[in-house]
């Protein structure tokens, strides 16, 4: 039997890592143990409770704004105890966290071989998004085995002469997240459900918002402020509706500067099943997630990504997407186009899955067992 033990810290590993888990603990041939950082901790523990995770292992290491050398640090010495109690054979990791990186370091230091789950993903430019591109280049350095997530993310990973043979292009997770789930969250009746309609007009076209991302911290979040106060007072018929990362340097100026607009909702960040329910009820979505752009276009729904750049080309060619950086005339421009463009608006909402059909688990597995 082998032993593997998937390491995941942040909410959006914890919901492209949960219908993973799901197959692997189902499968005889191995014994899967999962082990959380909890970089996240309250953000996290909304996925585990949705998708019924209990960890085997909980490093507990969220600390209320630490440093990213904090952060590395303690996740390097706690896993290691990790590594060493369970001595796994194979680490699978996910994407391009501190998490990740510093979990395929500390195996790749103790001779474990390390699975990557999302590899491959591209901008080139270390500071955008930043620190993730460092740590996704890092962890493809380590990996022994890497699951992209489509052809253009095996093609990087070529480019960088890794072995074709060590890679398997298998659809992203995220999907079977969301097809998984697509159910649970039809009807959904749950108390963040409510209380959104209590405080929402639902009858009101609804731009969803969020943000975190850290080469944004600082001015950017300013603009990105200021547009969505500007596209608010503009369009008193549109709704804004913004769940808040939790991060500090997020939390802080946009409740200062978003706080009293009668249309724009701030709310705490939502559980997966209400998020998802909230982005099927949404006209646009602004932000500058990750997960958000790749779950987006299988939803229909239109998306402005607040950045200048993204390793996920797919959805910007399919059309869904548009990356409108963090200029607040730009983000302004283009949300009011596709409020009043209903054509243009139409085009962009048309149906696509670049990212998958939902069977990334059962590919990766099914590669596991191969090995
Ligand atoms: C992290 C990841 C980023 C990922 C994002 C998803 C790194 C460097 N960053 O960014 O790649 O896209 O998660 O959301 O790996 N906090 C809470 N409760 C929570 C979560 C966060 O209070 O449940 C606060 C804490 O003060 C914490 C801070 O947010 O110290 C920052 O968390 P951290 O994980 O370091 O960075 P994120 O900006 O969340
Ligand atoms: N999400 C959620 N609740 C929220 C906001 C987002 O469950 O309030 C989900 C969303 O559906 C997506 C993931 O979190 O799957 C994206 O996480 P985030 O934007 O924090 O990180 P990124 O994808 O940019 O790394």
């Amino acid at each position: 039997m082998k032993n593997i033990l998937v390491v995941f810290g942040t909410r959006p590993e914890a919901i492209k890592m949960a219908p993973l888990v799901k197959v692997l603990l189902k499968t005889p041939e191995f014994k899967t143990k999962i082990c959380v950082t909890a970089q996240h901790r309250e953000m996290l523990d909304q996925v585990l409770d949705f998708f019924c995770i209990k960890p085997d292992y909980d490093l507990n290491l969220m600390k209320p704004n630490q440093t990213l050398n904090q952060l590395s640090s303690r996740i390097l010495t706690e896993i290691d105890e990790v590594l060493k109690d369970f001595k796994p054979e194979l680490v699978l990791v996910h994407g391009d966290t501190t998490t990740s990186s510093m979990v395929a370091l500390a195996s790749f230091h103790r001779g474990i071989k390390i699975g990557h789950i999302e590899a491959g993903l591209r901008t080139n430019n270390l500071y955008a998004p930043y620190p993730e591109e460092f740590n996704r280049q890092v962890t493809s350095k380590v990996t022994s085995w890497h699951f992209a997530p489509t052809t253009v993310s095996r093609d990087n990973l070529l480019t960088e002469r890794v072995s074709p043979d060590s890679i398997s292009v298998t659809g992203n997770t995220v999907i079977d997240a969301l097809l998984e789930s697509a159910n649970r969250v039809a009807n959904l009746d749950n108390e963040e459900s409510s209380k959104l309609k209590e405080i929402v007009d639902f009858n009101k076209r609804i731009l969803l918002v969020t943000g975190h991302r850290r080469e944004n911290h600082g001015q950017g979040f300013i603009n990105i402020c200021a547009a969505l106060k500007e596209i608010a007072v503009h369009n008193p018929n549109i709704e804004i509706v913004y769940p808040v990362h939790l991060n500090p340097n997020v939390l802080n100026p946009v409740k200062a500067l978003l706080g009293n607009v009668s249309n724009i909702h701030l709310v705490k960040p939502l559980s997966y099943p209400s998020f998802v329910w909230l982005m099927n009820q949404s006209y646009l979505i602004i932000t500058d997630s990750g997960g958000i752009q790749e779950e987006a276009p299988s939803l229909g729904k239109p998306v402005l990504v607040m950045r200048d750049t993204t390793e996920r080309p797919e959805a910007v060619e399919a059309g869904t997407v548009i990356l409108v950086g963090t200029d607040k005339s730009e983000i302004v421009n283009e949300a009011n186009n596709l409020l009043t463009d209903i054509k243009k608006y139409e085009s962009m909402s048309a149906l696509h899955n670049p990212y998958g059909d939902g069977t990334a688990c059962k590919r990766i597995v099914k590669f596991i067992k191969s090995l």
